[in-house]
C-alpha cells in the first residue's frame, strides 16, 4: 500500500515553536510525531510512504536518513529501532512550492501514487489504534470499492476545527456520504461527525482536485475536494476502534505529552506526583 503524508502546513497555531522547525518534529514523550505517524502506517501495511513536505521541513528528511556523525551511537535501541524502521519501507519527499491547502497536498503525490487506491494520513496526528487504523480503513476500501474517509463524533462547539460529513448511516458507524463542509458554523452545522485526517483514496480523488475552486481561507480545501467525488463515486464515512491525538495546537500537543506520559510505566508515578504537588500548592483561583 502507498501512503501519502502531507506535512507542509505552517504550524501557525504553534507559533513562535514551529517558526524554523516542522510540528511534525516536536516530540510526545520520546519520539517526533511524524515518526509514529510513519510507524503506524508501516503497522498497517504501508510499503511505501510519500510525505509532502515543504520550507523549514528538512528536519523531517534528516530524521529518517543515516546520519554518518551518529554512527558510535548507532547500537543505542533508540536509534536501532528508527533504523529498522526507515529500512521497513520506502520513504520519498515531494516539497510543496507554496502552502496552497491539503487537498494541492495530495494533488502533488498523482504521479507518485499512480492508479491505485492508497492512503493519507496527516503529520500532525497519532492514531492508536487495534488494528492500526489505515488498516481497518482499507479493509473498508477493498470491501465495497469505494473511497474511506474515518470520522468521529464532535462537540457541536468544536465543528468550526473540523471538515464535516453527513449521510446516511448503511451499517452501524458506516456512512455513505451526502454532504461534506470545512470547518462550519455551528450554529449551522447539519452534523457533528468530524473528518478526523485519515482517508483511503481512489486515484478519482485527483480529477476531483482538479476540480476543486479555493474555498476557505482561499486554499483548495481536501473536503470540498470530497464533496466533488461524491457527485460521481461513492464515498464513504467510517468510526473506528481507537483514538486520535491531533497535536496541532499548544494545548492539545500538551495533553497528548501527559497523557503518553501518564500511561508509560517509568514516568506514570513521578508524572502523578508532580501534579499531585501542582495542584496542592496552586493558588490560582478555580
Ligand atoms: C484538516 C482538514 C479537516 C479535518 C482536520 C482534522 O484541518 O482540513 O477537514 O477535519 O484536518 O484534524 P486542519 O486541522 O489542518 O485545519
Amino acid at each position: 500500500m502507498k501512503v501519502v503524508i502531507p506535512a507542509a502546513g505552517q504550524g501557525v497555531r504553534f507559533f513562535p515553536a514551529t517558526k524554523s522547525q516542522p510540528k511534525e518534529m516536536l516530540p510526545v514523550l520520546d519520539r517526533p510525531v511524524i515518526q509514529y505517524v510513519v510507524e503506524d502506517a508501516v503497522a498497517s501495511g504501508a510499503d511505501d510512504i510519500l510525505i509532502i513536505t515543504g520550507r523549514s521541513k528538512r528536519a523531517i528528511e534528516d530524521h529518517f536518513d543515516v546520519s554518518p556523525e551518529l554512527q558510535k551511537w548507532g547500537q543505542l535501541p533508540e536509534l536501532q529501532s528508527l533504523d529498522e524502521l526507515s529500512k521497513r519501507v520506502s520513504l520519498h519527499y515531494i516539497r510543496q512550492r507554496e502552502p496552497r491547502g491539503l487537498a494541492d497536498a495530495v494533488g502533488i503525490a498523482r504521479r507518485h501514487v499512480g492508479t491505485e487506491y492508497f492512503g493519507v494520513l496527516l503529520g500532525d496526528t497519532i492514531n492508536v489504534c487495534t488494528p492500526p487504523l489505515l488498516h481497518q480503513l482499507w479493509a473498508i476500501a477493498q470491501l465495497h470499492r469505494s473511497s474511506v474517509i474515518a470520522v468521529e463524533s464532535v462537540p457541536v462547539e468544536k465543528v468550526r476545527d473540523y471538515g464535516i460529513v453527513t449521510g446516511r448511516e448503511i451499517e452501524p458507524g458506516l456512512y455513505q456520504c451526502e454532504e461534506l463542509l470545512e470547518k462550519p458554523d455551528p450554529a449551522s452545522t447539519p452534523s457533528r461527525l468530524g473528518i478526523t485526517g485519515a482517508y483511503v483514496f481512489s486515484p478519482d480523488i485527483f480529477l476531483a482536485i482538479d476540480r476543486t475552486p479555493p474555498g476557505r481561507n482561499g486554499e483548495v480545501q481536501l473536503t470540498d475536494a470530497i464533496q466533488l467525488l461524491t457527485q460521481e463515486h461513492t464515498v464513504l464515512a467510517t468510526t473506528f476502534r481507537g483514538t486520535r491525538y491531533d497535536i496541532g495546537d499548544r494545548f492539545l500537543w500538551l495533553r497528548t505529552n501527559l497523557e503518553f506520559a501518564y500511561r508509560h510505566p517509568e514516568y506514570k508515578g513521578r508524572l502523578r506526583d508532580i501534579m499531585v504537588s501542582l495542584m496542592r500548592d496552586d493558588t490560582v483561583p478555580q
